[in-house]
């Protein structure tokens, strides 16, 4: 791959978002945020990419994988007007379809075209499955980490504005109320990712959002996580007491550890 490549993705990649536009103002908030998304998770995977590629050609890759990681989300919102995939289709796999069907990889070598879909379909599995090759997790392990990294900034955002000016499909439909559940908070003690399935309430989705750093892979997402304080400003939307200054500081001395020693 090489950098006129890069650039032919990204010309299709704006093309093709343009081809989603709504005249309600809400279907089209929430497809704008997606665009911007996809704009973020490419800027944190360079960051990414240039700390751990070795070589031009694994960074351009990297990136063509950002870029790509969501395009199933644009026919998703068409088709089903919702981001959630377990009310409507998986948004991985439809982006690695699309991809195949619009050709858009074609000029590629066919291992990095297949690089890429295998990235895409599973970017956002609960977890890698197994027997992906060595390469596949590498940059998949990349991606998911990019994507995690603006997640919360779009989630911080979010949580900083009133209900009513949030994107619809972006709160998920959570009741916003005082309580949370124990056993989220137990994920963060056992030091693993919690699952959507256990989220009750608004803020059982704020400590899911936290528990996600326990599938972070490189040192430079680690530092970046510290740089940019997601701890601190996501459970600045949390109750203030002693269990949640707890689970920031577990969090934080599990980021210290791996943003030093980490490969
Ligand atoms: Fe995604």
């Amino acid at each position: 791959m090489n950098e006129a490549d890069l650039i032919h993705f990204k010309n299709w990649f704006s093309a093709f978002c343009g081809g989603y536009h709504y005249d309600d103002i809400n279907d089209q908030r929430n497809i704008e945020l997606k665009e911007k998304h996809t704009k973020n998770v490419c800027a944190n995977m360079v960051e990414i990419a240039d700390a751990h590629c070795t070589g031009q050609n694994d960074r351009l890759l990297a990136e063509a994988a950002a870029l790509f990681h969501d395009t199933g989300r644009f026919p998703q919102y068409a088709k089903y007007k919702t981001f959630r995939d377990a009310i409507s289709v998986n948004h991985g796999l439809l982006g690695a379809e699309t991809l195949l069907k619009e050709q858009v990889l074609a000029n590629l070598p066919t291992n990095e075209q297949a690089l890429i879909i295998q990235v895409v379909k599973y970017h956002n599995a609960y977890k890698i499955p197994a027997r992906q090759s060595a390469e596949t997790v590498r940059f998949l392990k990349m991606v998911r980490d990019a994507d995690k990294l603006d997640i919360w900034d779009v989630f911080i955002e979010l949580f900083a504005l009133p209900p009513e000016e949030r994107a619809s499909a972006a709160t998920l439909g959570f009741p916003d109320t005082d309580g949370y559940s124990d056993g989220l908070v137990k994920c963060i003690y056992d030091k693993r990712m919690g699952n959507l399935n256990d989220v009750r309430t608004l803020n059982d989705y704020k400590i899911l959002l936290l528990t996600w750093i326990f599938d972070i892979n490189y040192t430079k997402s680690f530092g970046l996580i510290i740089e940019r304080d997601y701890i601190g400003r996501i459970s600045a939307y949390l109750p203030h007491n002693a269990e949640i200054d707890e689970i920031k500081v577990r969090l934080t001395a599990y980021i210290s550890e791996n943003a030093i020693g980490k490969a």
